[in-house]
C-alpha cells in the first residue's frame, strides 16, 4: 500500500468529505475512517443546516448565533459562517444536492430553538445528515482507508508530517505534505449521548500529547430531547424540529413546566432547555415528556420518517403516544485551536475543521443545526488554504514506527468508570467539589497500565474537568450548581 500522500484527510463527516471534493482533483489525497465511513455524527444528523435565507438574513443570524453563544463567541468567526453560509449551501445544490421542497418547488425551511426566523434547511424529512452524507459519498473522487485507527501525528519541530495508523493488525506510518483533522467530538466520554461509536476523541487526545492548545473545552452542549433506554443501549435523538414545528415537553401531569425556568419554553436555547428538564426531574423524581400531540399522524410519518419509524419499532406509537425524554451530551463547543483558515497553531501543514476544530464560532453554546454549515463553510476555507500553500518539494521526514499498546485487560471497565464519572461530574450541572473528585480520579487512571486508547481519552476528559475548574462563574452550556454531588 502507498504510504505517502499530498493530503490526508482523518475523518469522513461533512466537514472532511466536503474538504476533499474541495480540493484539485490532481491532488493525492487519502481519507482516513475509524470504521465505516457513515459511522459519523453527520450521518445521524436530523434536524438540517441552518443558513440565511437571504441578504438580509445574514445579520439575524449572527445575532442569533452570538445570542444563543451567551456572548462568548468570536465574532468574526460568526460573521464567516454566516455570510459564507449561503455560497456553501448554492454550491452543495449546484452539485446536485436536493433539500425538502414544497409542492411549488421552492425550499422548505423549518424552525428550531433560539432562531428567530425559519431558516433550516433539511432533506428526507428528519434525514439531512444521512442524505447528505450518502450524496458527499458518491461525489468523492478520492480513496477512503476504512476501519483505521490513528494513533498518533507524526509531529517534528512544529511541522506536521502525516499520521502513525493502526489498520489489518499493524501499526504504520502514512506520509503527508498536509494532514486535515476532521474526526468530530467527544461524545464516548459520556454516559448517555447522541454520537456515533466512532466519536472517542482521539483526535483531540492526540493534540494535548503534542502541546497543542485545545479551547473552550468545558463548553459541552447537551441536547435536551433524547429518548434514552438503559444505558446508552438504545438511543434516538428527537430533533429539534419537532419542536419548533409544536411538540411540547410535559410532565408526567402534562404539565408544560420549561416555561417556569424561561419565558421562551420550549424554543429556549438548549443549554436552558436541557437544564430545567434535569432539574425537573430531580426535582420530582418523575419522568419527563416529549407530546407530539400537536402532530396528524399522516403529517408526522411523512415529515419525521426516521423518527416515526424508529420509535415505532421501539414500541411507541409516535405520534399518539408521548415519548419519555432525557438530556444527554450531543456536541462539543471546545476543540482544537485554529485560525480561521483553519490552520492548527503553531503547527505548520496541520488542520482542523467540524466538530473537533475551536475557532469560537459557536461560543458557550451552539445554535442548533449551525453544526453542518461550519463543516461545510470551513471545509471550502481549508481546501483554500492547502491548495495555495502546499509545497510540492517538502522534504519527508521519517518517524520510527513505534508500536503503541493500543488496548490493555482493564481498560473496559475503566472507560465505562470515565463515562460515568462524566456525565455526573462534568455534566449538565457541576460544582467544584465534583470536579474535583473526577480530577482526582482521572489523574489516578492515568497512572495505571492502560493502553494508548484510553490515555487519550483520559488526557481530554482531564482538558474538560481543568477548563470547567478554571471557570468560576456559569456561561451557556457551563453550568455551576450549588447542589452536593
Ligand atoms: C436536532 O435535529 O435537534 C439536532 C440538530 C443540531 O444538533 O444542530
Amino acid at each position: 500500500m502507498k504510504t505517502s500522500y499530498d493530503v490526508l484527510i482523518i475523518g469522513t463527516g461533512i466537514a472532511g468529505l466536503s474538504a476533499a471534493l474541495a480540493l484539485p482533483k490532481t491532488l493525492n489525497v487519502l481519507l482516513i475512517a475509524k470504521d465505516y465511513a457513515w459511522e459519523c455524527n453527520t450521518f445521524y444528523a436530523q434536524g438540517g443546516v441552518a443558513v440565511a435565507k437571504d441578504d438580509a438574513d445574514i445579520a439575524l443570524h449572527v445575532k442569533d448565533t452570538l445570542e444563543a453563544g451567551a456572548g462568548h463567541c468570536n465574532a468574526e468567526a460568526v460573521n464567516v459562517l454566516c455570510a459564507e453560509g449561503p455560497r456553501a449551501i448554492s454550491k452543495l445544490i449546484d452539485s446536485g444536492f436536493e433539500f425538502d421542497k414544497d409542492a411549488s418547488g421552492q425550499l422548505l425551511y423549518t424552525k428550531e430553538a433560539a432562531h428567530s426566523t425559519n431558516r433550516i434547511l433539511h432533506a428526507g424529512g428528519d434525514a439531512t445528515g444521512r442524505y447528505i452524507h450518502l450524496f458527499l459519498m458518491q461525489q468523492l473522487p478520492f480513496p477512503i482507508l476504512y476501519n483505521t485507527q490513528v494513533t498518533d501525528l507524526l509531529i517534528k519541530e512544529g511541522e506536521c508530517f502525516g499520521a502513525r495508523v493502526f489498520h489489518n493488525d499493524k501499526i504504520f506510518n502514512l506520509y503527508a505534505k498536509k494532514v486535515i483533522i476532521a474526526s468530530g467530538g467527544v461524545g464516548s466520554l459520556y454516559e448517555y449521548h447522541t454520537n456515533a461509536r466512532t466519536i472517542s476523541a482521539d483526535m483531540q487526545g492526540i493534540c494535548l500529547s503534542h502541546g497543542i492548545q485545545l479551547d473552550d473545552m468545558e463548553m459541552m452542549q447537551f441536547h435536551p430531547t433524547v429518548f434514552v433506554l438503559g444505558k446508552s443501549v438504545r438511543k434516538q435523538l428527537l430533533s429539534e424540529s419537532l419542536r419548533g414545528e409544536g411538540a411540547m415537553i410535559v410532565d408526567e401531569d402534562g404539565k408544560r413546566f420549561v416555561f417556569e425556568y424561561d419565558k421562551r419554553g420550549e424554543l429556549a436555547p438548549r443549554d436552558v432547555v436541557s437544564r430545567a428538564i434535569f432539574g425537573h426531574k430531580q426535582k420530582t423524581g418523575k419522568n419527563v415528556f416529549l407530546d407530539l400531540s400537536a402532530f396528524s399522524p399522516e403529517h408526522f410519518k411523512e415529515r419525521f420518517p426516521s423518527i416515526y419509524f424508529n420509535m415505532q419499532n421501539m414500541g411507541y406509537d409516535v405520534p399518539a403516544q408521548r415519548v419519555p425524554i432525557s438530556p444527554a451530551f450531543h456536541y462539543s463547543m471546545g476543540g482544537i485551536k485554529t485560525n480561521l483558515h483553519a490552520e492548527v497553531l503553531h503547527v505548520k501543514d496541520l488542520y482542523a475543521i467540524g466538530e473537533c476544530a475551536h475557532t469560537g464560532v459557536h461560543g458557550a453554546n451552539r445554535l442548533a443545526s449551525n453544526s453542518l454549515l461550519e463543516g461545510l463553510v470551513f471545509a471550502l476555507r481549508v481546501a483554500h488554504a492547502v491548495e495555495i500553500s502546499i509545497d510540492n518539494a517538502k522534504e519527508v521526514c521519517l518517524f520510527s514506527e513505534e508500536e503503541h499498546a493500543l488496548m490493555q485487560e482493564n481498560d473496559k471497565t475503566l472507560k465505562n468508570e470515565l463515562r460515568d464519572l462524566m456525565w455526573c461530574y462534568a455534566g449538565i450541572l457541576r460544582n467544584k467539589e465534583g470536579l474535583g473528585k473526577a480530577y482526582e480520579r482521572v489523574e489516578a487512571m492515568l497512572k495505571l497500565p492502560i493502553g494508548r486508547l484510553l490515555t487519550l481519552r483520559l488526557l481530554v476528559s482531564k482538558e474538560i474537568i481543568t477548563s470547567a475548574l478554571r471557570r468560576k462563574k456559569s456561561l451557556g452550556a457551563h453550568y455551576l450548581s450549588e447542589r452536593k454531588m
